[in-house]
């Protein structure tokens, strides 16, 4: 399943990002907010639990509560790290565990350089975030690791995706929720999303 956030604000924000005079403290700022609207849309569902806790009555009230020890957020070094705040935010109980790959320039596949996942993941829902979702090489790769160690369900947050790339990721996991701000047109010959928002990473850390 894949949703794109059909939403004005939303689109006003993504589109912030597009304008090239949008400075990086700026850029990052937005993709804060941006990856907190994400993080909302794909927790509207999640699993929960209910609980009795006193309130101001005196009486007790069955509260909903989310179990984020459930909960595991996935940046993607070096862009997905641009999202990690936002959605922490929102879940400061969940556990985060980085994953390193960069994208080969040449032949668009990624290259990893950083991965200590835990052998069994299987208690673990896995929020992956990216802000780019392009040919889907990087996220597939990531997808393939939690799929491995078992993780019993996966989200994907990203802000901008290609049609190329939501049809890789859904091919490669038919089972898990992607949760895009944008669906833009296509990749150019670089595997850039066109129009996209050039290179996110270094937009983010002002490189
Ligand atoms: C970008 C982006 C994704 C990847 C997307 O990272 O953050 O991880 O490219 O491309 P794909 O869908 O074609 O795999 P990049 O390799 O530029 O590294 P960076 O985050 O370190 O800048
Ligand atoms: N990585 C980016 O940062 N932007 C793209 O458009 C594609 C990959």
């Amino acid at each position: 399943m894949h949703k794109i956030i059909d939403n004005n604000f939303v689109k006003s924000l993504v589109d912030k990002l597009r304008h090239t005079g949008t400075e990086p403290a700026e850029f990052y700022r937005i993709t804060t907010i941006i990856s907190q609207i994400l993080a909302y849309e794909a927790l509207r569902n999640a699993e929960f639990s209910r609980a009795s806790i006193p309130i101001w009555t005196g009486n007790s009230y069955e509260a909903t509560i989310i179990d984020q020890r459930k909960l595991v957020i996935l940046p993607i070094l070096r862009a997905g790290i641009g999202m990690l705040d936002g959605v922490r935010h929102l879940l400061p109980a969940a556990q985060v565990q980085v994953l390193g790959m960069y994208r080969n320039e040449d032949t668009l596949k990624p290259i990893w350089y950083y991965n200590k996942l835990p052998e069994s993941m299987h208690t673990l829902h896995a929020i992956l975030i990216d802000p780019m979702l392009a040919t889907g090489g990087s996220l597939c790769d990531a997808v393939r690791e939690l799929k491995r160690r078992d993780s019993y369900q996966i989200t994907v947050l990203s802000i901008v995706a290609s049609p190329e790339g939501i049809k890789k990721l859904e091919a490669e996991a038919p089972e898990i929720n992607i949760f895009v701000a944008a669906l833009d047109e296509k990749l150019n010959e670089n595997g850039y999303i066109i129009p996209g928002l050039g290179d996110a990473g270094d937009r983010i850390f002002n490189t």
